[in-house]
């Protein structure tokens, strides 16, 4: 079966939801009349349905059962009653189920079955525009023509990599666009601590880092190769490097990131241990 016969069902109907919703309507990988919304408040759902021209599942059961793929998209907290309202149902082992649920492991779902095919999915904040990284999981049930439909699915929200399980919540810290909007703001305000007023300083960084990120899309190589070939021997870019250094530029950033992991996975803990 191609990705457009397939039917899509969202549990949840959310921010997330609405992402992943405008992405597949303006692209039109799926026919709006095959795209189903289940979740407690009518409203919301009713809006979502006029903005999109989808489907309203009367609950949880009937978005799954009308459905090929099944997001789980809702706040992990509630996740586990979800599960448990599924698991009495009789879920058929061809379908789908891609949980966004954060924290949730993979193998909290084998309550709905002994070979339940599930994804694991984390699209990041960029996704909103098209411009997004989702870090995807398979458990072994999942076959290739289900995972060349999510890979064009999640294709609709920007780019898309494959990791194993383990690594998911270092992804949920790496990316996080909000090291990037720090270093960002930090550069606009090096702007005006030396001067430059507040508008100019923005400019010149936007453009800066736009050129940067080009510059390395279209030359391909790595960050280091770039940083070489900006910095002349005994010049002003060396002694940039070498002040950020002095104050452990680097070592914080990826501390930072380290952090960011581990907290994810004590977030998921307690959500399991709940
Ligand atoms: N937002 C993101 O960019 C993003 C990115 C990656 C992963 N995620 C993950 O995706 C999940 C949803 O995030 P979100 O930002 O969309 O959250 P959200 O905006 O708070 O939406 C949560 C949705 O879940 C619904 N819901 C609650 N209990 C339910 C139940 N028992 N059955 C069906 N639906 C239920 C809510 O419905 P009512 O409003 O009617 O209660 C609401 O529509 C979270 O686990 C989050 O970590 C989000």
């Amino acid at each position: 079966m191609a990705l457009n016969e397939r039917k899509i069902a969202f549990i949840g109907a959310g921010h997330i939801t609405n992402i992943i919703l405008d992405n597949l309507t303006k692209t039109e990988i799926i026919p709006s009349d095959s795209l189903i919304v289940s979740a407690p408040s009518k409203g919301k759902l009713q809006q979502l349905s006029e903005k999109f021209d989808i489907t309203i599942a009367q609950d949880n059961i009937e978005a799954v059962n009308k459905a090929d793929f099944i997001f789980i998209n809702v706040p992990p907290q509630v996740t586990g009653n979800v599960i448990s309202e599924l698991s009495q149902m009789e879920i058929s082992s061809n379908k789908l189920i891609i949980s966004l649920a954060a924290g949730i492991p993979i193998n909290a779902y084998s309550k709905l079955g002994n070979n339940i095919p599930v994804v694991r999915a984390l699209p990041n904040p960029p996704s909103q525009i098209g411009m997004g990284i989702a870090a995807l999981s398979f458990n072994t049930y999942v076959n290739d023509q289900q995972k060349s439909d999510v890979f064009e699915l999640f294709g609709s929200l920007g780019e898309y990599a494959v990791l194993s399980e383990e690594n998911i919540n270092a992804v949920t810290a790496l990316s996080s666009p909000v090291a990037t909007y720090l270093f960002f703001q930090s550069l606009v305000d090096a702007g005006v601590r030396t001067g430059i007023d507040h508008e100019t300083s923005t400019k010149i960084v936007y453009q800066t880092i736009v050129g940067a990120m080009e510059v390395w899309k279209q030359r391909q190589v790595s960050p280091q190769e770039l940083l070489s070939q900006a910095s002349t021997p005994g010049g002003i870019s060396v002694e940039s490097i070498f002040t950020l250094e002095q104050h452990g530029f680097r070592a914080a950033l990826i501390e930072a990131i380290s952090n960011g992991a581990l907290k994810a996975t004590e977030l998921g803990d307690t959500v399991q241990n709940t």
